[in-house]
């Protein structure tokens, strides 16, 4: 694990598993239909349980499905956290169709509605880095400077964990979480 503390905040990048994650709020990495899908997504619904799937069937009833950058909480199921938020990354289009502005609302969506909860840890996976095709380095480097940013307008949680699954990804996101935090808090 690699930690950089902010202000009140443990920043904490760490490799495995977003469904073993012990916090307040577990993100998911959703697409914008909110029925399930691979990978992140696919993992969090075997895990958690039919009832994430309820309460995201009654979010499609009231509001149809999420948007990209947009955010939905539920129920967190049998995932060991409270609440789990749901967040629709962008697809990657080659980096001129606002990827990087729609993936930093994605993070500060999923920040706020933990704000909301009074969350005082939340883990994200490395949103859109997957199926998605976001470049990791620029996804992780959004991720850091939006959580840094949240904050510094005076969002307010403990812990901010960056769940990585591979080696390289970890590695990767752990060199941007350097060189963001050098660069944006001297
Ligand atoms: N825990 C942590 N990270 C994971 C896990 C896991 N269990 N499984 C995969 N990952 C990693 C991937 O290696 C990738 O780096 O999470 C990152 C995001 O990958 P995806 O889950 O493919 O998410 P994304 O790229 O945002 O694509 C979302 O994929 O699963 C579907 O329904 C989902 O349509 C949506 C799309």
């Amino acid at each position: 694990m690699k930690t950089f503390q902010y202000k009140n905040t443990t920043f904490e990048v760490v490799q495995g598993n977003i469904v073993e994650q012990e916090v307040d709020v577990i993100v998911n990495a959703a697409n914008s239909s909110l029925l399930g899908g691979g990978g992140v997504d696919g993992a969090i619904h075997r895990a958690g349980g039919p009832s994430i799937l309820e309460e995201c069937k009654k979010i499609r009833a009231a509001q149809g499905g999420c948007s990209t950058g947009e955010a939905v909480v539920t129920t967190a199921g049998d995932l060991p956290a409270q609440h789990l938020v749901h967040t629709v990354g962008p697809v990657w289009r080659g980096g001129n169709d606002g990827e990087m502005v729609l993936l930093e609302r994605a993070y500060r969506n999923s920040l706020e509605l933990a704000a909301q909860k009074n969350a005082s840890s939340i883990a994200f996976p490395s949103i859109s880095t997957g199926a998605y095709r976001f470049p990791l380095d620029r996804a992780s480097y959004v991720a850091v400077r939006t959580a840094i940013l949240f904050l510094d307008e005076g969002g307010t949680i403990d812990t901010v964990r960056f769940v990585l699954f591979g080696d390289r990804d970890f590695e990767i996101f752990s060199e941007v979480l350097d060189e963001v935090t050098q660069t944006m808090t001297g």
